[in-house]
């Protein structure tokens, strides 16, 4: 048996520009491949929605899609904006809930979508300027007096509603803005005040008028460290946009739904395989159903690139789909559970020369290939020798988990156990993403000789690592 009898793999490589959404087939094509989770489903009927329609009284605000790379910010701001500008996208959606609350916004908004490059204008100039030729595009005829000229922005946001209106009594305008994170991270001080105050009143404006204003951000703009000096500003804004994050849940429905899709007999399958391991593997036990549906990702696999800190923009599920492309073609082993974990997230730190740049990423793999080599060379069992490597990975993507790599915080026996690495190397294999390099030990065997050993590995390496 293979992995690719296991599952429907559709790989999930490719980043989503907002504004191809545009287009009418491919906005149709996003909204139809869009999965969404439960928690997803009720950030956008509880949070978004009400934000964005116009139909009832609501303290409407702009509202920030917050999220680690690669996580749906765009995909989901493309199904958003695709639907609120075409009612006729309503019945792709895959989610019925969502499908009836988005009714109240579907096909009532003309909408601009704007992707904030490497530029060096100020943000009122780049949103005011593609506002006035969209409008032009659309009929309305506006123009924004320069910047000199005015004492706050928001009495000319309100002239240029009443020309909207006049040529759209009954619709909104929704301003879709991606990317928008690093283009404030170029602006200096007073630039980046006057583009935050901007920001803010174009929340505020939300409230009065038909405007509306959704952006993506890649991390929480108001917890950045970066933008401290300009707390009060942010704080500003903060009370006038709505965050909702993209979590780890969220991520993990991507990966069971789309990347890794099973149907009844596949999941059936994988569930008579993993139940002989299940005796071994408490949480593989308590949590069988959604070791399922991840089947062969690790659950532990999401929880722990989460909190990995490192500078390269990392794609959880880019990240996952070429993992799992290596897998397809390799048998499933019959005496371990082939789960892919953590550990195997460690060869993409390795092989990434940019990351060698960053000097923390640069020290561990240095002592992470010292323990290797001298585990190579020191521990003679074969079978021992790939369960300790495997540890080592953990561990060392493990050091960029702890925001300090110098701090004394290893993982213990049963946390490696659990997250899916070798605790027993009878149940190891491609436990740890290395598949095909499977043996032969029965169940019970020297357990008890290698947890001693995994222990001696675990209280000698935090500090050869650190
Ligand atoms: N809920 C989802 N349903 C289906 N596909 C998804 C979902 N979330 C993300 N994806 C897929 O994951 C990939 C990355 O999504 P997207 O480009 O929206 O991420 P992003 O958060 O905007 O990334 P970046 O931070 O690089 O801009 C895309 O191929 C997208 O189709
Ligand atoms: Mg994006």
């Amino acid at each position: 048996m293979k992995y690719r009898d296991l599952i429907q793999f559709e790989p999930v490589e490719t980043v989503i520009q907002l504004i191809s959404s545009e287009d009418a087939d491919y906005a149709a094509q996003l909204v139809q491949t869009y999965v969404i989770s439960e928690r997803m489903a009720e950030v956008i009927t509880e949070v978004i929605i009400p934000h964005l329609q116009f139909h009832y009284p609501h303290d409407n605000k702009g509202v920030l899609v917050v999220g680690n790379y690669g996580t749906g910010k765009s995909h989901l701001l493309s199904v958003l904006t695709s639907v609120a500008g075409d009612s006729g996208l309503l019945q792709h959606l895959t989610n019925d809930i969502v499908k009836e609350e988005m009714g109240g916004i579907g096909g009532q908004f003309q909408v601009l979508r704007l992707e904030i490059g490497a530029v060096t204008n100020d943000l009122r100039s780049i949103i005011c300027s593609n506002l006035e030729r969209f409008l032009a595009g659309i009929g309305v005829e506006y123009h924004f007096p320069a910047a000199s000229e005015i004492t706050n922005n928001k009495d000319c946001l309100y002239e240029m509603m009443e020309a909207f209106y006049s040529v759209y009594p009954e619709q909104g305008l929704l301003i879709a803005i991606d990317e928008m994170l690093d283009y404030l991270h170029s602006r200096k001080d007073f630039n980046l005040v006057l583009d935050l105050g901007f920001l803010r009143e174009l929340g505020e404006v939300c409230k009065n008028t038909r405007i509306r204003v959704i952006a993506g951000v890649q991390e929480s703009l108001f917890d950045n460290p970066k933008f401290q000096f300009v707390a009060e500003s942010l704080r500003r804004v903060q009370d006038r946009f709505e965050q909702v994050k993209i979590a780890r849940e969220d991520v993990a429905y991507v990966v069971e739904q789309r990347l890794l899709k099973k149907n009844e007999t596949q999941r059936a399958m994988i569930k008579g395989h993993l139940e002989k391991f299940a005796g071994l593997f408490e949480r593989m036990a308590a949590n069988m159903h959604e070791f399922v549906n991840l089947y062969p990702v690790h659950p532990a696999y999401l929880e722990v690139f989460e909190r990995v800190y490192i500078a390269e923009k990392r794609e959880i599920l880019k990240t996952i789909s070429l993992h799992i492309r290596r897998l397809l073609d390799q048998d499933v082993p019959e005496d371990d559970p082939g789960l892919v974990s953590f550990d195997s997230y460690w060869s993409f730190i390795k092989e990434n020369p940019t990351l060698r740049t960053d000097p923390d990423v640069k020290k561990v793999i240095d002592a992470a290939n010292v323990v290797e080599e001298k585990l190579r060379t020191g521990v003679l069992n074969p079978v021992s020798r790939e369960s300790s490597l495997r540890i080592l990975s953990a561990l060392s993507v493990h050091r960029l988990t702890t925001g300090e790599i110098n701090v004394r915080m290893g993982l213990a026996p049963e946390e490696i156990k659990g997250g899916g690495s070798p605790a027993h190397p009878w149940a190891s294999g491609t436990e740890c993403g290395l598949p095909g390099d499977h043996h032969q030990h029965p169940p019970g065997g020297d357990a008890q000789a290698h947890q001693r050993e995994i222990h001696r590995l675990q209280q000698r390496e935090p500090p050869v690592l650190s």
